[in-house]
């Protein structure tokens, strides 16, 4: 019934590995609230996909971020799962309904933005609920309206995964992108004034009219404009981490956004513990 496995690389293990880390920290700090205020806690996957991969290098196969969830202990009240995918969001939910019946999960066909919209003012502050959201698309598919929503409620932790790969494949460097090009960044990053500061109008040498030039990406400061537009929501941002592929090619990053600062600071330990390890290594964590 299953189909095969989407490959999956070193990067995207370290991504799970760090995910494990989090999930555990936060479901034992969230299981002790239950004993006081909180009603229950939730775990949602927004890109959920197939919940299983091959590892390329190994060729193991490898379990996917529902799967590091449900196997977090203390587990979680319950868990949503959302995919675009319907072939993956079957393959998904025949997996973890095998593996772990009696759980209380929730499956959605569609788009995370739209999902997350109304799961939003759904789990609302009053409602002594909390839910930890995590946002890994595979490109530029997360809307910041969406992290906008999920922040208002003030019952979200969210760790995003930003891909800076996603943004510098749609810029050309010669030529100012198109308006249509303009509209996707402003979807996902919320306004597109960083724009300005990456494109620059200089002097063309034979030409008699001035072209646009796109400076050098660097993604770090791409992903510290994109983390300071979640600041505008998120009051504690943990600093993110970069992930890089083989050939030293920046992809991703990833990091916390909270209304907790205890939450951002427990990701910061997280992630400096993984950097020295692998600016020691290659060892895995
Ligand atoms: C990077 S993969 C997710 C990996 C998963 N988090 C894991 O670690 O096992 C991204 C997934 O998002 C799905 N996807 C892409 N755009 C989407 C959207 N707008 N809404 C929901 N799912 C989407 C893709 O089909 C794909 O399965």
């Amino acid at each position: 019934m299953c189909g095969e496995a989407d490959p999956i690389r070193a990067w995207s293990r370290d991504k799970l590995s760090l995910l494990e880390r989090y999930l555990g920290a936060y479901s034992r700090i969230m299981s002790k609230q239950k004993q006081s205020w909180l009603r229950s806690y939730s775990y949602i996957d927004a890109f959920a996909g197939a919940g299983r991969y091959l590892d390329e290098d190994t060729r193991e196969y490898v379990d996917g971020s529902p799967f590091v969830a449900l196997r977090c202990i203390p587990p979680f009240d319950e868990y949503r799962f959302i995919e675009r995918s319907s072939s993956r969001l079957g393959e998904l939910r025949a997996r973890v309904e095998k593996e772990f019946p009696g759980r209380e999960m929730r499956f959605y066909h569609g788009d995370a933005n739209d999902i997350l919209r109304q799961i939003s003012r759904e789990i609302t502050y009053g409602s002594w609920r909390r839910a930890f959201v995590f946002l890994d698309p595979y490109g530029l598919e997360l809307e910041y309206s969406t992290v906008c929503s999920l922040a208002e409620a003030h019952t979200f932790d969210v760790f995003v995964n930003f891909s800076v790969m996603g943004i510098n494949r749609i810029l050309q460097r010669e030529k100012l992108p198109s308006s249509k090009t303009v509209e996707l960044l402003q979807r996902v990053m919320g306004d597109s004034e960083w724009l300005d500061e990456l494109y620059a109008v200089q002097p063309a040498l034979i030409e008699s009219h001035d072209r646009s030039f796109r400076g050098r990406l660097r993604a770090e400061r791409v992903a510290s404009q994109y983390a300071e537009r979640v600041r505008r929501v998120f009051p504690h941002v943990s600093h993110p981490v970069l992930m890089r592929n083989s050939r030293d090619a920046p992809l991703y990053v990833l990091f916390l956004a909270s209304h907790n600062g205890t939450a951002a600071k427990i990701t910061n330990d997280i992630f400096s513990a993984f950097e020295q390890v692998r600016t020691g290594r290659r060892t895995p964590l």
